[in-house]
Order: structure tokens, then sequence, then C-alpha cells
């Protein structure tokens, strides 16, 4: 019997703007689903590639693995290591693990909240700061210990982390928009 060929979403869906990436993300997607455990490999790939999951891309995907959308969901949800929305221009991962918590990672962790106003796996409003748990930096000697845009810190304060996050601000490229 001849396999009945898929139907391809991403690049001929009608009357919707595809954005180009997605034939070379469909491409990827399909590689993976030719071969056993392929969906987790899939999602990382795409996620490497564009920084989150777009959930445009659920069905593709779900199609390609012959799984429900529901069950693609399932996965991209049950893993927080997952984005359905692009990160922040900056990463704060403040370390909880056990070391960091026995020297007040979570008084820090606390401040990071307040200070940047949203929850961990989230992201500031203005776009500016996606906030993560990480455990262990391997800095433990030297707890609490965060990680700033992939840079690692050690011995942080609350007035330290806000030093941190006042010079990631003002390293950003100047966009006339933003000064009104
Ligand atoms: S426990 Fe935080 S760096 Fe090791």
């Amino acid at each position: 019997m001849t396999a009945k060929p898929r139907a391809r979403l991403l690049v001929k869906t009608p009357g919707k703007h595809v954005d180009p990436r997605w034939a070379l993300l469909r491409e990827v997607v399909a590689g993976h689903a030719a071969r056993p455990g392929g969906l987790l490999p899939a999602l990382h790939n795409v996620q490497d590639r564009l920084g989150f999951v777009p959930p445009e891309l659920i069905s593709e995907i779900a199609l390609e693995f012959n799984l429900s959308r529901a069950e693609v969901h399932g996965v991209i949800t049950f893993y927080p290591h997952f984005r359905s929305a692009p990160a922040g221009r900056h990463t704060l991962e403040v370390c909880r693990a056990e070391s960091c918590q026995a020297l007040g990672a979570e008084r820090l962790a606390e401040h990071a909240r307040s200070r940047l106003g949203c929850d961990f796996h989230a992201t500031t409003g203005d776009g500016a700061f996606s906030l993560e748990p990480v455990y262990c930096l391997g800095l433990c000697a030297q707890s609490p210990a965060v990680m700033l845009d992939g840079q690692p810190h050690a011995r942080v304060t609350p007035d330290k982390l806000d030093r941190l996050l006042d010079v990631a601000r003002e390293l950003e490229p100047y966009n006339a928009e933003d000064v009104q």
C-alpha cells in the first residue's frame, strides 16, 4: 500500500502570511519525525532556531508526528525549558539549588521577581528580561549565584543584582522610539 502524502500546512496555508523561516522549520520537524523519539529533539531544534516554539507551528508538528495538537501542546507545557513566546532581550537565571538556597537565594529570587515585575518562566512587559530558575551554576562556594545573559555572577546580593540589571539595560542599543 502506498503511503498517503501528508498535507503541508506551513508553506501553503492560503490567505496567511507565512514566515519564510518556517519552510526550513518544516523540513527540520519532518526530519525528526522519521526517527523514534524525535519529538523532543524536534522541539529543541525549533526553539534553538527561533528562541521559542510558535503556537502556530503545533499543528504542523502534530501532523508530522501523527499526534493530536493537545499531545504536542502537552509536551511543550510539561517542560519549562520550552517557550511559547520569544524570550526577553536579556535572560536572568537565578540559582535555586541547595547551596544557594542556604545562603539567601530565596530572598534574591523574591527581589528579582519584584524588581522585574514578573515571575519565573516569564518575561517583563517591555520584553527586556526573561526570568528563569537554574539549578546549580557550579559556584556553590560563592553562593548565591545568578547568570545574566550567559555570564555567571557570584555572591549576589539584591543590591548587586540591581546594579547588574541596570548595566544590562544601559548597554541596550539606543532606540529613538523609546525616547519621547
Ligand atoms: S547551588 Fe547555586 S551555584 Fe551551586
